[in-house]
């Protein structure tokens, strides 16, 4: 299966665990590569309008997608919220989603964000097959193993 990860990643803990998420899914055996989503101008929620995407990645050729991104301001990264949104149709595509965050509680943006994920997706007619938070604290190996583990099993 060929496996496209798709990450916005400023400080590259989200990227981090998308390069974990690609050693597991290529140990199984898929073809696995991992995009990064840029942007020129500000990240900033107060920046949205002034983002633009630097060559989004094209999803194309990929039969499975891991979409993974920061929350930002209690929501979804900015830049990834544009990225999802200007994405072609999702149909047949089976997707997973991840966001990583600082703040542990429940509140503080990580639903919320997979929730704007989910909707992108779904509009698109993509296939939620699991989605994933990871609280950027001490425990936060532990998460990501169990996070690795989970979406291995998923596809
Ligand atoms: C502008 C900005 C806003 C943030 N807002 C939140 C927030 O609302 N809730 C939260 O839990 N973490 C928040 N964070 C922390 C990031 O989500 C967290 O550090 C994340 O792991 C960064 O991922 P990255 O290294 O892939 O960019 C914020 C970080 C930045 C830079």
């Amino acid at each position: 299966m060929k496996i496209g990860i798709i990450v916005h990643s400023q400080t590259n803990n989200t990227y981090s665990v998308a390069q974990k998420i690609q050693e597991s899914l290529k140990e199984a055996g898929n073809e696995v590569e991992v995009k990064r989503v840029s942007m020129v101008g500000g990240d900033r929620p107060e920046d949205k309008k002034k983002i633009q995407l630097e060559n989004p990645p094209d999803i194309s050729q990929y039969d499975v997608l891991i979409f993974g991104a920061p929350v930002h301001a209690f929501a979804l990264a900015p830049a990834m919220q544009i990225y999802m949104e200007q994405l072609p149709s999702l149909k047949d595509k089976k997707i997973a989603l991840f966001v990583t965050k600082k703040l542990r509680f429940e509140w503080t943006g990580g639903s919320r964000a997979i929730g704007q994920m989910k909707n992108l997706c779904q509009s698109k007619d993509g296939i939620i097959m699991g989605t994933g938070i990871v609280v950027w604290n001490k425990n936060r190996d532990e998460k990501i193993t169990e996070l690795v583990k989970y979406f291995a099993g998923l596809f």
